[in-house]
């Protein structure tokens, strides 16, 4: 008998789990074989949890969170489509995240990186005659979560225009990173980039200077950003690699105090467990024409900031 290493032995096959939520929707368990975990709700697509070989959790939940359908809870990734914001008749976010998603049984293949030496499962939303009311446009989105050996969690979103006529659409993966204090923190990427300030009706402004840091309400959508982004927790000493594809903005939210406090499903102090940093397409909404896909992805990462300054290509 030749000596197997653990993820030679592991299962692929087996590496996620079908169970029932407590409002009885199904969620997913994604495991890989060094004991991070992954888990996802067919409410809304929603990634849960995502926890490190330690049994860290990496991602922020509200202690207020409400964890009843039909709204997405506060925390996790919540997907924003088929608008990010809130501008017309459409729900705030657009109503992906809001919907029943299905277990994709079928999907069309990926390239053999995206599944090899991965625990994953493949979701997909079709709209509803309810939806169609609101947006009538017929289009398949499948979305695959997939946690691999290192830890790293990635979400491919796969948008088909399925419908006779264009339709367009804006995007974002509201992730809700779980930090040690918001004060400690520290974005690096965004600098000298233009974003829109949702505080000033998306005013066009320039990011001066260094890293952005933390001390008073944000909420902006920076533009045309580098493909990683990194997030520095100087508190836990570790620092999360946001690495997108298709995705040209990012989003960065923290509501800060008087927001939270205006806000039922999160605790006063809390803003300072979590900051929001979005791979997102927003400033230039995405237009598919009758058959035509688009293809989204973030892989995000948790590293030591050591390991993270000394060998983590940013660009
Ligand atoms: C941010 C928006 O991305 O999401 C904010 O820019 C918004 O304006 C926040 O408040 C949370 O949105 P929601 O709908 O989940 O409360």
């Amino acid at each position: 008998m030749g000596h197997h290493s653990p993820a030679a032995v592991w299962d692929y096959r087996i590496a996620h789990e079908v169970s029932k939520d407590w409002n009885g929707n199904s969620q997913i368990m994604l495991r890989n074989p060094q004991g991070a975990s992954a888990r996802v709700s067919l409410h809304g697509g929603q990634v849960m949890s995502w926890k490190n070989e330690q049994g860290e959790e990496l991602l922020f939940t509200s202690t207020k969170a409400i964890f009843k359908p039909p709204k997405a809870m506060r925390g996790g990734i919540p997907i924003c489509f088929p608008q990010f914001g809130n501008c017309g008749h459409l729900e705030q976010h657009g109503f992906a995240r809001n919907k029943l998603w299905s277990i994709d049984e079928n999907p069309p293949p990926l390239p053999p990186n995206d599944s090899n030496g991965k625990s994953f499962i493949d979701l997909i939303l079709k709209p509803s005659p309810e939806d169609l009311k609101c947006w009538p446009h017929s289009f398949e989105y499948r979305m695959r979560i997939a946690l691999a050996n290192d830890g790293c969690l990635s979400l491919i979103s796969r948008i088909r225009n399925v419908n006779g006529k264009p339709f367009t659409f804006s995007f974002a993966y509201h992730t809700y990173m779980s930090v040690s204090d918001i004060s400690e923190v520290r974005v690096e990427g965004l600098e000298t980039l233009d974003f829109l300030d949702n505080l000033s009706q998306r005013e066009r402004c320039t990011e001066q200077g260094d890293a952005l840091t933390f001390e008073t309400e944000v909420d902006r959508v920076y533009l045309s950003c580098p493909n990683a982004i990194a997030v520095i927790d100087h508190g836990k000493k570790r620092t999360f690699v946001v690495r997108k594809e298709g995705l040209p903005d990012v989003v960065v939210w923290n509501p800060w105090d008087k927001k939270s406090k205006a806000m039922l499903d999160i605790g006063d102090e809390e803003y300072k467990q979590m900051l929001c940093v979005d791979g997102a397409a927003v400033e230039h909404p995405i237009t598919l024409k009758p058959g035509e896909e688009w293809m989204g992805r973030v892989e995000l990462m948790v590293v030591p900031s050591s390991f993270c300054s000394d060998h983590l290509d940013l660009q």
